[in-house]
């Protein structure tokens, strides 16, 4: 959990990012997050900062975004040591607030299985790039070959592909007619300083995360977001009842609930249910052990609930969608 996880020793913090997060996903990352967890001089260095701050995704985005090499560890050794000072109000002033927009092709087949209109309303949204999943295509692979949707106005230029295991691909796109977030510090995507602090966010060998995000930015220019700037639980109520009563309330979050605490995770569950809505939750598993553990097989996967149901197994960057057969 990356509540817990944030107050390990640094050194313990970048071994864990190295072999569970980074290893086989970002080859360039993973060597970095190895080569700071055996190095006590750059370890000390980052000790210095407050907790929250220690990540290895804020670390190392913050030391991206002023130029330092990754190619090699050795390299950005010398570069994060002689760049020490500058480094630090990058990482005290910016928040890793990856938005992924291609987790939309996994939310994709509980909002289908709903009927609209819908008010979306995204808790921890960033820029709110996943507010538009009725604005994108999809392609979707199954056994019997691949399936594709596209908004009723034709082919977005983002295009999401997801392999689908065990699920019939979706086969509509959302009504949505209102669409809202919250978050702490909602970013302008269409700034663009922000919109490269964003991409910095992306792990270095995902070139095509990188073009979707402004991809996505531009979609959501044209009709931007209501983003609200609040710690969720205090604005969910307020703004959930600022929906149209006419739309089925559809509440929502991807890689947010793992930076609360867990009582913060208890009361966001309390309100949520409490609420008239339709919940859908795709997090990692340890958000909440006692509705997903028991079911996940594929290590790093998160799970995407209904109203507090396991339903699958999500690949964090929205590419694989699978079903769990046997939900409790
Ligand atoms: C990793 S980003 C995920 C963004 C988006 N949900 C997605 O899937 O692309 C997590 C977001 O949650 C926000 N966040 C974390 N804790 C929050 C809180 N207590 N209240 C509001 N927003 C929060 C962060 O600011 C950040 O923008």
């Amino acid at each position: 959990m990356l509540h817990e996880y944030r107050t390990a020793p640094v050194a313990e913090l970048y071994a864990r990012f190295a072999a569970v997060e980074a290893r086989g996903v970002s080859p360039l990352y993973e060597a970095l997050a190895s080569g700071v967890s055996e190095d006590g001089e750059v370890c000390d260095h980052i000790a210095g900062l407050p907790d929250q701050k220690r990540q290895p995704n804020l670390v190392f985005a913050a030391s991206r975004h002023l130029g330092a090499p990754v190619d090699d560890y050795g390299q950005w050794r010398e570069w994060i040591l002689a760049h020490w000072d500058s480094v630090v109000p990058v990482a005290m002033e910016r928040f890793t607030q990856t938005n992924e927009a291609a987790r939309c092709a996994t939310l994709l087949p509980a909002l289908a299985e709903i009927e609209g209109p819908i008010a979306l309303l995204e808790v921890g949204a960033s820029a709110g790039l996943c507010l538009y999943p009725d604005r994108y295509s999809y392609a979707y692979q199954t056994p019997s070959g691949t399936v594709t949707l596209d908004p009723e106005t034709g082919p977005s230029p983002v295009l999401l592909e997801c392999e689908l295991r065990g699920s019939p691909a979706p086969t509509s796109l959302p009504n949505v007619v209102w669409r809202a977030g919250i978050d702490r510090n909602p970013l302008d995507a269409t700034d663009p300083d922000t919109r490269s602090w964003l991409e910095t966010l992306v792990w270095p060998e995902h070139h095509d995360r990188r073009t979707r995000i402004a991809e996505a930015a531009a979609i959501a220019a044209e009709d931007p977001p209501h983003l609200v700037t609040a710690d969720l639980n205090e604005a969910l109520p307020t703004l959930a009842a600022s929906a149209p009563p006419d739309a089925h309330l559809v509440v929502f979050h991807s890689a947010v609930l793992a930076y609360l605490p867990k009582d913060a995770r208890t009361q966001f569950r309390d309100t949520v249910t409490s609420l008239d809505c339709t919940w859908i939750s795709n997090e990692s598993p340890g958000v909440f052990p006692e509705t997903t553990a028991p079911h996940q097989t594929e290590a790093g996967s998160f799970t995407l609930t209904v109203n507090g149901t396991p339903k699958a197994q999500t690949h964090p960057h929205g590419r694989t969608y699978t079903a769990l057969r046997n939900p409790t």
